[in-house]
């Protein structure tokens, strides 16, 4: 799998979490160390990659701890076997017993290096017994012990916990974040990719570079040595191509039933699924949407895209009526509601068409 081999094992090799990244390296060079974080963040975005990046640096035994990647500390994190880096996964090990067992187990000093790193994946599922038995030490570690806590699901830590902890929320990359990581993956590998394959396979991975990495892998090995266009990345994903939402948008805003009827029926005939169109679709309107209010929105809100894709956005916000976009947005999420128990599942979606293009 690509996305093990290409796990950052420096901080340079790191997409985006500027704001984690520059945190801890600033920790690091500080020695300010803090004995409990909480990584919290959408999965696929860097949680264990950092964590792990932070055992190593705090582990490594050069003097620049940039970490060195050749000292016995980096070499036995990266190939998995250090006993200083001890990985929980805590939707195994989530009872009272699993955590007086780590309580007990934590007291003995490091075996190779300065500190002993507990990196605790899936936090939210400790019990909240557990946490209570925990909380003494997650408050009060020894010195050479630092636990990392990472969640997908910050809400279900228990407040007890957070305020104990240093926490950093990871964002969703942005689509144009996850092409520059497929692009240097691509290089590696030598894969020949087009730009708008790279940006159909970002826009489908939904925040998740692990997820954009398993397709990248999936179309490397499917087609060997040869090219890899949008064209071909769509028909083996199975993906939306990006054209269609501009396309179907397009009529839509220039009133065209005709046209937007036609295109339903052309999407339909090439084996869309008709709710899947229309989530991806209502993705795309309130990305108009947001755009329309302020173009540096959809930045913050994680919601960018390719360059190419996002000119059509600006367009569109640019040149839409509020009331229209407003109109197709309700249209089409009710639209979408129906999907389920229409008779033809496209129905719903031509009566949307003609309601939102209407004169
Ligand atoms: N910030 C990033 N920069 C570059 N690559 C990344 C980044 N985050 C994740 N990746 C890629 O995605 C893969 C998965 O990342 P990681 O295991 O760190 O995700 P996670 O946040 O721990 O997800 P989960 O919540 O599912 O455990 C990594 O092996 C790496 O290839
Ligand atoms: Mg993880
Ligand atoms: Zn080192």
């Amino acid at each position: 799998m690509l996305y093990r081999t290409y796990r950052p094992t420096t901080w340079s090799e790191v997409v985006g979490q500027e704001h984690v990244v520059r945190t801890l390296q600033g920790a690091l060079e500080t020695e300010r160390i803090g004995h409990a974080y909480l990584f919290a963040g959408p999965r696929g975005t860097g949680k264990t990659t950092l964590g792990r990046l932070f055992a190593k640096a705090l582990n490594c035994t050069a003097k620049s701890r940039k970490p060195c990647g050749s000292c016995d500390s980096c070499v036995s994190i990266e190939e998995g076997r250090s006993m200083d880096l001890i990985e929980i996964d805590a939707a195994s090990n989530r009872t009272i017993d699993d955590m007086r067992e780590l309580r007990e187990n934590i007291g003995a000093a490091p075996t190779a290096s300065k500190y002993k790193v507990y990196l605790i994946d899936e936090a939210h599922m400790i019990t909240k017994e557990a946490f209570n038995a925990f909380l003494k030490t997650l408050e009060e570690p020894p010195a050479h012990v630092i636990f990392i806590l990472a969640t997908t699901d910050a809400a279900k830590i228990i407040p007890t916990v957070l305020s104990r902890v240093q926490r950093f929320d990871f964002k969703k990359p942005t689509q144009q974040q996850i092409v520059t990581k497929l692009a240097t993956v691509a290089k590696q590998e030598k894969l020949k990719i087009s730009d708008g394959a790279l940006a159909a396979v970002a826009a489908a991975a939904d925040g998740a570079f692990r997820d954009a990495e398993v397709m990248l892998t999936k179309l490397a090995s499917h087609l060997g040595g040869s090219a890899i266009d949008e064209a071909i990345a769509q028909s083996v994903l199975g993906l939306v191509p990006l054209s269609w939402h501009p396309k179907f948008l397009t009529a839509l805003a220039a009133r065209d039933r005709a046209g937007a009827l036609r295109f339903l029926h052309e999407i339909q005939a090439q084996g869309a699924d008709a709710d899947q169109f229309a989530k991806g679709f209502l993705e795309y309107l309130r990305r108009v949407m947001v755009a329309k209010i302020d173009m540096s929105i959809l930045e913050q809100a994680g919601l960018a895209m390719a360059d190419t894709q996002l000119a059509h956005v600006r367009e569109f916000a640019a040149n839409m009526e509020g009331a229209q976009l407003v109109k197709a947005i309700q249209a089409f999420t009710d639209a979408r509601n129906r999907i389920r128990t229409a008779p033809i599942a496209f129905f719903p979606l031509e009566l949307a068409a003609l309601e939102v293009a209407a004169p």
